[in-house]
């Protein structure tokens, strides 16, 4: 009798202590500052997901470079060439600095998966990034770098400029690009979302349209609200199942 009483015990506390340890669902996404799906998954899936409760269970990797290409010109000068032409390299390198630059005046906790400040401004970019037309016809575009900054108070708005404009933005990216081509030579879809460093193409695409419901398979114990219309929750499988264990013992 005692024994199976500590046995109980113990199978409960084992399945309570993997409970307590939820681990954050790592998802990498590729994508670039000027494609038009990348730009929509970024404003309505990624970032309103990320305002959720759901944040906490999210440890996210952004990786702004897609199908772009690099090209060493000498030393430290590389050439990048890219999907949507010049102006998107420039909108990656943006993008490369701010992951770097802002870390520096607004870190992240150590329990956060990401900056959320970082996040909030290249959501803005992704967001307020204009198209405009030159006087000879060529498409042209202005990266709210300074709106962006001031709406999330941003406090080294000079910082990213700056690194942006010189090789510091140029080394970011392509460390961005030695990324994206150990992951694929030439990546095949903008975006592409990566769940737990697997890639899976048709779940790519369908967290292209539904994050939360392609995250939320991942998140298997202690399902938070949002996940809740996926299915039975495991807190209260959970739950059934030890008394089920308890009472069998008994
Ligand atoms: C988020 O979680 C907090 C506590 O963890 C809770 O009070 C709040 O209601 C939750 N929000 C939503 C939208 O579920
Ligand atoms: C990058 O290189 C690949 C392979 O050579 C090529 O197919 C692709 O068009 C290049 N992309 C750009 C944006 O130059
Ligand atoms: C996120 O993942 C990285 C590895 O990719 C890891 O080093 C880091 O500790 C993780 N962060 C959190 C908060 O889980
Ligand atoms: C920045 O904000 C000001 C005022 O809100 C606006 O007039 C201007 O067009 C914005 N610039 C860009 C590049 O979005």
């Amino acid at each position: 009798m005692h024994a199976k009483f500590l046995f109980g015990f113990f199978i409960a506390c084992s399945l309570c202590l993997i409970y307590v340890n939820a681990q954050k669902v790592p998802i990498t996404v590729y994508y670039e500052s000027l494609c038009p799906d990348s730009r929509r998954f970024f404003t309505t899936q990624l970032y309103p997901t990320l305002q959720t409760n759901l944040s906490k269970w999210v440890n996210l990797t952004l990786v702004p470079y897609g199908k772009s290409n690099q090209t060493q010109l000498a030393g430290d000068q590389w050439q990048f060439s890219c999907h949507h032409g010049p102006y998107e390299c420039q909108g990656n390198k943006i993008q490369a600095c701010a992951l770097h630059e802002i870390e520096t005046t607004s870190p992240k906790q150590a329990e956060q998966g990401f900056n959320p400040t970082t996040l909030r401004f290249i959501n803005c970019l992704m967001d307020k990034t204009e198209k405009k037309t030159d006087p000879t016809g060529a498409d042209q575009y202005t990266f709210p770098i300074k709106n962006c900054s001031e709406i999330n108070h941003i406090q080294n708005y000079a910082g990213i400029e700056n690194c942006a404009q010189h090789t510091t933005g140029s080394k970011y990216l392509l460390d961005l690009g030695i990324k994206t081509k150990k992951f694929q030579e030439n990546l095949v879809s903008v975006p592409t979302i990566v769940f737990n460093d697997k890639y899976q193409a048709e779940e790519s695409k369908a967290a292209e349209v539904n994050l939360i419901k392609v995250l939320c398979k991942y998140i298997t114990k202690d399902k938070p609200e949002e996940c809740k219309n996926c299915g039975v929750t495991f807190t209260s499988s959970l739950l059934v199942f030890a008394l089920i264990v308890v009472k069998s013992l008994f």
